[in-house]
């Protein structure tokens, strides 16, 4: 079997389909443990009540559904409420050591808009530790992990998914792998954009694979904003500063010194949700009241030097490193980043199969839990417990079935596309050509976004799509970063595109999703998803209506309680809706 990614999500997959017997190859573009998992810095989710004993898994459930402005599939986040807890247990179990309560639990932390201090965490290292943990656990278990090897094209074999093709990225050699099934757990797309916490591998591959090879995309107009990234120095604008900040105290204040959440949100406050944080920043520099360099200031001076080194050391250390900031001195400057992409390929909630044969996603690459916001806090948990799904479901699909027939045709097509920008007499950069993509993004199709910017960013992206044909890169296939940008584009425009068709059809606001001309949210909206869908090399475009949730679990939005702030779920009758054909 072969698992595309090693992140979270990639290694939890592989450690279960090779528990269930299967052999499994790990590929990654980048070297082992360098995932945007580390990203989440703050905590894994998860009910375990160790510092709100009032917490379970049906509060866990309500506050994603709500926080995903139930879009989300109600069955993946019962899933996800239910079986985190067991999941960071034996995450422990794997040699993750977390910050404990002074009776030697699991200490959990406050997030945005978890009712209840839900986040299990290593200060603001719980990404990292995760990663150390998996990484170790795959290590021992002596999986083979290729790494600095991209894959480019999904083997089909008929309708069914059969292996991979693509190239070791040090020295330009080709390389195909023939497996049963293919695991896709590759991460989200943020390159996409100009400003961004993700690293250079986050380009959508997996998912534009994916949908190249006829898999759906659901949703994918939902892009997060996390509130806070770093701003100045310019060469560290969009790196993260964790949520943690705000969960341990930190105040969000704007150039008057005003703390402007109150008025935002003044239940949550700070710790609303990250769509409500990162519009209320936007508005604050809006209406001129920005920090100078166009943000806001997040502030834990407060919570005192101790605490501040004790708590958040990797946010004290990078201030200081990389702005020359002593946050407990001074405010941390920060603004709206893109962080994570709440769309993905469509997949069943149990099991992690996509609408291929023989292909399965996890983690941010699969879409579904987290609807039209994801809470903070919930990805990390999203990769274990869904990781963990897809490798033991891949893991009995290879037990039942032979391997296929690779298609040598499919093979010479795609080392075509691959080889063309070095022996095109195009006159095309593609460095420029990104550059032009993420501008184009950023400004069409960002935080807030109108038919306007959104048809105009269309233009652009089906321009810089004709253009990208014409690229040429200069010299050959080794140690060569310009070819392997070549690739990642045509999945930049592509994903690019599937965005800003459907923010184009979803015209209300909800969630990440904010239209400047259609404010309010539209009842029928909130009761499709957006799919797309490749016809004959065009991203296309329908709907699908969102999973009804059953009486049991919707009773628990029409009590009144602590988590009950939202509006209703959608009721039972779907919209009219296009047919899916599955
Ligand atoms: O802010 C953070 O630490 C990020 C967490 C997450 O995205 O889940």
């Amino acid at each position: 079997m072969l698992v595309i990614g090693a992140g979270g999500a990639g290694m939890r997959a592989a450690i279960e389909a090779s528990a269930a017997g299967a052999h499994v190859d790990v590929v990654c573009k980048s070297l082992l443990g360098k995932a945007h998992t580390v990203m989440a810095e703050g905590g894994i989710a998860a009910a375990l009540g160790n510092v709100d004993p009032e917490d379970s898994w049906q509060a866990h459930f309500q506050d994603t559904m709500r926080g995903g402005q139930l879009i989300n599939n109600w069955r993946m986040a019962e899933l996800h409420a239910r079986e985190s807890p067991d999941r960071v247990y034996e995450l422990e179990t794997y040699g993750a050591i977390f910050d404990r309560t002074p009776d030697g639990r699991i200490l959990q932390r406050a997030f945005g808009a978890h009712t209840y201090r839900r986040l299990c965490h290593v200060g603001d290292r719980t990404g990292l530790e995760m990663i150390r943990s998996l990484q170790d656990r795959i290590v021992q278990l002596g999986i083979e992990v290729h790494m600095e090897v991209t894959l480019t094209r999904l083997l089909k074999d008929g309708d069914r998914v059969v292996g991979a093709f693509g190239y070791n990225r040090i020295d330009g050699r080709f390389v195909a792998f023939r497996s049963k099934a293919v695991i896709i757990a590759t991460g989200g797309w943020g390159r996409i954009y100009k400003v961004t916490s993700n690293s250079w591998e986050g380009t959508g591959d997996g998912v534009a694979m994916g949908f190249d090879a006829g898999a759906e995309v659901l949703d994918p107009e939902m892009v997060q904003f996390h509130p806070t990234g770093m701003v100045w120095p310019p060469g560290v604008r969009g790196i993260l500063v964790t949520e943690a900040v705000r969960g341990e105290g930190g105040y969000l204040t704007n150039r008057e010194g005003k703390r402007f959440m109150l008025e935002y949100d003044p239940k949550k406050k700070e710790l609303s949700s990250r769509d409500v944080v990162a519009r209320a920043i936007y508005k604050e520099v809006e209406a001129g009241r920005g920090t100078e360099h166009g943000g806001a200031n997040l502030d834990v001076r407060h919570l005192g030097a101790e605490k501040i080194k004790k708590k958040l050391p990797s946010m004290y250390e990078q201030f200081l490193k990389l702005a020359d900031i002593d946050i407990t001195k001074d405010p941390m400057e920060i603004a709206p980043t893109i962080h994570y992409a709440m769309g993905g390929l469509r997949v069943e909630a149990e099991t992690g199969a996509t609408t291929l044969a023989g292909l399965y996603a996890a983690g941010e690459a699969a879409a579904g839990l987290h609807g039209a916001n994801r809470l903070g806090g919930n990805s990390l948990s999203d990769l274990l417990v869904f990781g963990r799904r897809a490798g033991a479901a891949a893991g009995a699909y290879v037990r039942e079935v032979g391997l296929g027939k690779i298609d040598e045709r499919q093979v010479a097509g795609e080392q075509q596309i691959l080889l063309l920008p070095l022996s095109a007499d195009g006159r095309e950069n593609t460095y420029l050509l990104q550059q032009q993509l993420q501008q184009a993004m950023q400004d069409g199709a960002g935080l807030a976004r109108e038919e306007k910017s959104l048809k105009s960013c269309l233009d652009r992206i089906l321009e810089l799509r004709q253009r990208s044909a014409r690229v040429h890169v200069p010299g050959s296939r080794k140690y060569n970063p310009g070819w392997h940008t070549a690739r990642d584009l045509r999945f930049m425009l592509t994903i690019a595109e599937a965005i800003v068709r459907a923010a184009i059809e979803r015209r209300e606001s909800r969630g990440a999703h904010w239209r400047l001309d259609y404010l309010e949210k539209d009842p029928a909206l909130g009761r499709v998803n957006f799919v797309a869908y490749n016809e004959g090399g065009h991203v296309k475009l329908k709907t699908r209506p969102v999973p009804e949730m059953p009486p049991e679990l919707a009773k628990l939005f029409a009590e009144t309680g602590p988590t009950s702030t939202a509006s209703p779920p959608p009721a039972a009758s779907p919209p009219k809706a296009q047919q899916v054909r599955r």
